[in-house]
């Protein structure tokens, strides 16, 4: 049985690579990757390739960064030509970002199945790009494989047929829990200058966070607020640089003492961080799973999650972009009075092998 993966965007890569490596177990497993190249950065793609041992792409397409609809299209009209060539019995996409859409579209169109990894998801604001592409490609894939119970609970609210929607838990933590000894070996912290358990790590990248010259400069308020009572480091994604660049802010930035702005990390040195942050303060999905599982204190600088299971069991606070709420919760912290949480069901460190499971079967005749 042959597997055609498509990836595109960094947090698709920690996502693939525990689901490549439980194939391999089958011996009568072809897998191909196609690399739709929405992230092209090397510190944006390849380091994570290397890091996490991906087979080089099959396939890479190259599209690089356009407005949604320009890119998305462009994916898909590379995929109807490259899709039917790897022959594939199924295709695989991973998360929410703009080529997770494009590849379920192309997929069913051409009258492939379609498997769809982190699937039920939904922060039901349909503002976030993201969330239309959940919606949707849930909406078109054959086998949805879910990472908790509320993601269940919002396929079959949405009429999908249970039959169809498997529960093998979070393929993110595999990655984490597999590459962890091997980050925390790293001289990551030394390199930057801390010491373990005493600095934030702040990560922005959302449109609404960074895309409006208000909202970023707010965020740069409670950042110099932040920054007076511990370090903080911030990796910046190359979206929010060139918004920083672009709103004549990032002198400001740079100009606070206790700031580090610093380049996107690959993925064992920002695990490193991670895992030796005293809080995480950030915009971004996959680190809200992240801290959780590592116990480090999160806040969630958004209106919403679609991950509500690490509110409910985890270490995360969802403060939207309200100052007086962030500095509340970061005082209570260094007060230390964080939130203790403990680990989602199924986040074991072998929702790949049950994914894999799931997959084989549903290609094996009766
Ligand atoms: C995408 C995903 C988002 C995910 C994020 C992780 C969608 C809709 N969004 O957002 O869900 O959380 O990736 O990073 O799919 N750029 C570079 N180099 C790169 C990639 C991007 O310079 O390798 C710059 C370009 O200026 C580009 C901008 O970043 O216009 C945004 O990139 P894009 O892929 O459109 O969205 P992200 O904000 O990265």
């Amino acid at each position: 049985m042959r597997f055609a993966h498509v990836v595109g965007a960094r947090p698709n890569f920690m996502k693939i690579a525990p689901i490549m490596s439980a194939l391999r177990e089958y011996a009568n497993v072809e897998q191909s990757l196609v690399h739709t190249g929405q992230h092209y950065d090397a510190k944006m793609s390849r380091v994570f390739f290397d890091e996490l041992r991906i087979p080089r792409p099959d396939i890479d397409l190259e599209i690089g960064s356009d407005r949604h609809g320009a890119q998305t299209g462009r994916m898909m009209i590379e995929l109807e030509r490259v899709l039917p060539e790897l022959r594939p019995d199924c295709v695989v996409v991973v998360g929410d970002v703009n080529s997770t859409l494009a590849a379920a579209l192309v997929a069913v169109k051409l009258g492939i199945p379609c498997a769809h990894v982190e699937a039920g998801l939904r922060s039901f604001d349909r503002s976030m790009p993201e969330e239309i592409n959940r919606i949707v490609t849930d909406r078109v894939a054959d086998v949805l494989l879910t990472p908790s119970a509320d993601a269940d609970h919002n396929l079959l609210e949405e009429g999908v047929p249970k039959a169809a929607i498997h529960r093998v838990g979070n393929v993110m933590i595999d990655t984490l829990l597999s590459h962890l000894e091997r980050a925390k070996r790293r001289t990551t912290l030394e390199d930057l200058g801390v010491e373990p358990g005493s600095c934030a790590l702040a990560t922005l990248h959302r449109p609404s966070n960074v895309d409006d010259p208000v909202a970023l400069e707010s965020l740069l308020d409670t950042l110099e607020w932040i920054q007076e009572r511990l370090p903080v480091i911030l990796p910046v994604h190359p979206r929010t640089r060139k918004r920083l660049e672009e709103f004549s802010l990032l002198e400001r930035t740079i100009a606070m003492p206790n700031l580090r702005l610093i380049e996107p990390l690959g993925y064992l040195d920002f695990l490193a961080l991670t895992a030796n942050a005293k809080l995480v303060l950030t915009d971004s999905g996959g680190l809200q799973e992240e801290t959780t599982v590592l116990g480090i204190p999160c806040l969630t600088i958004r209106a919403n999650t679609e991950r509500p299971v690490t509110v409910s069991v985890g270490t995360n606070i969802v403060v939207g972009s309200d100052q007086e709420a962030i500095r509340h919760n970061i005082e209570e912290i260094l007060e230390g009075r964080a939130k203790v949480g403990t680990i989602p069901d199924l986040w074991d460190g072998r929702a790949s092998e049950r994914a894999a499971r799931v997959l084989v079967d549903y290609l094996t005749p009766g």
